[in-house]
């Protein structure tokens, strides 16, 4: 398979709704979507709390009801130094119907649906809350949209339901990849994904979809690849790298991705689908290299570990599709955002700290079968 990307033109389908978009300027958003009353469903987790602070910096006049669980994921300090006059956190399950539609205003301009169970490694060990939360709960929220009016539904998905790509060959993911989800995760994210588009063709939904690869940034959840590496690198703790290493990832800055998403939220076309990738592919054992040559700590701070049960071995995402229709680009680089992320972790040890007591200790001896040291 080689890089190719069955392009349409964009002019032609692009749906205009007529309002427009708070800000059209600073960040190159544009769009003729309104956009000044949002519904952020997991907007305590990692992604979803950067895509809360992007749309306060870039639109003065939107309101975020932000509905979150409060999962082991989901951090109320995640939220710290957000305008409470146009934050209104909602603490409820996306899988409570009468939740949803007592915290969701008629009208509503757009629900962007961040919440879900994250962690493939948690969703090997069981697959239960995957199939609620990512599966059952993007049901409830889609007949809640019907019901109270909303314009968009904008669902985040993941590279990840297009399964795996070979190391050695040119291939990308296209928005035309077929499925081929190979964990508990990506196989909920995948039946989510079919649900959205099943409430587009039958109820004429406006529904858009973003596929994202790895994310790394401030606040996301040491169970992850890079901040666990940078959790354990700080300590001075072993860093787990499962089987040989070489399993690619394709990396962008958190900041990056949510701008995609906005952008995508004021102008993606009614139905569609997007990657969202920042033409970054990276080995494992390279993305701990970089990681501990810029903390300054030794390599010998690297052990292989038991590989992943069915670990996808490469990702790898081609972007052209948002490239060329919106001018999107990351602004950060690989360095670039690694030097804000391990930045942001030197700087807030206390929120690691907090977050690696209690249950993570369990996760973590349970995952790795050693104890994570007591800090
Ligand atoms: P996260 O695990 O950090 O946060 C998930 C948030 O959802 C938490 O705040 C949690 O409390 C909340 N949540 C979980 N179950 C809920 C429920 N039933 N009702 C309400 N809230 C609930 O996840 P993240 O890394 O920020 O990912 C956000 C979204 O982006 C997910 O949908 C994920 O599939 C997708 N995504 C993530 C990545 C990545 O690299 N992290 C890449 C592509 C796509
Ligand atoms: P992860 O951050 O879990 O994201 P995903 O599996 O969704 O891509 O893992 C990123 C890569 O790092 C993946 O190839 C698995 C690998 N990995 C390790 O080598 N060691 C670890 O301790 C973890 C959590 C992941």
């Amino acid at each position: 398979m080689t890089r190719t990307t069955a392009h349409h033109d964009p002019a032609k389908d692009r749906v205009n709704i007529g309002a427009t978009c708070a800000n059209l300027g600073g960040a190159g958003i544009g769009g003729s979507n309104k956009l000044e009353n949002l519904f952020v469903t997991g907007g305590a987790g990692f992604i979803g709390s950067a895509f809360v602070r992007l749309v306060f910096e870039e639109m003065p006049h939107c309101e975020v009801v932000n509905f979150d669980a409060l999962t082991y994921a989901g951090n109320l300090e995640n939220l710290d130094g957000l305008d409470e006059s146009r934050h209104h956190f909602v603490h409820g399950n996306i899988c409570d119907r009468d939740a949803v539609l007592a915290a969701l205003d008629e009208g509503t301009d757009a629900i962007v649906n961040f919440a879900a169970e994250s962690h493939v490694d948690r969703s090997i060990h069981s697959a239960h809350e995957f199939i609620n939360t990512n599966v059952l709960g993007t049901q409830v929220l889609l007949d809640a949209a019907r019901e109270r009016g909303v314009s968009r539904f904008l669902q985040v998905s993941t590279d990840e339901v297009m399964g795996s790509l070979t190391e050695d060959d040119e291939a990308f993911f296209t928005e035309d990849s077929p499925f081929q989800p190979n964990s508990p995760y990506a196989a909920s994210k995948a039946s989510a994904e079919q649900l959205v588009r099943a409430a587009h063709h039958t109820f004429g939904l406006d529904t858009l979809i973003t596929r994202c690869g790895n994310n790394y940034g401030p606040r996301q959840f040491p169970e992850k690849f890079l901040p666990l590496m940078l959790a354990n690198a700080l300590n001075d703790e072993p860093i787990p790298v499962y089987g040989d290493g070489l399993n690619v990832r394709d990396w962008i800055y958190v900041e990056d991705h949510c701008r995609a998403v906005l952008t995508l939220l004021a102008q993606g076309r009614s139905g569609g689908t997007y990657n969202i990738g920042a033409r970054n592919e990276r080995r494992n054992i390279d993305v701990a290299h970089s990681v501990l040559d810029a903390l300054g700590k030794p390599r010998s701070l690297i052990r292989s570990v038991k590989d992943r049960p069915g670990h996808d071995r490469r990702y790898a995402i081609d972007p052209r599709l948002i490239e060329h229709e919106f001018g999107w680009r990351p602004r950060e680089t690989w360095e670039s955002g690694l030097h804000k992320t391990i930045d942001w972790y030197r700087d807030n040890t206390g929120w690691l700290d907090r977050v690696r007591s209690g249950a993570y200790r369990e996760y973590y001896s349970r995952q790795y079968g050693v104890e994570a040291d007591a800090h």
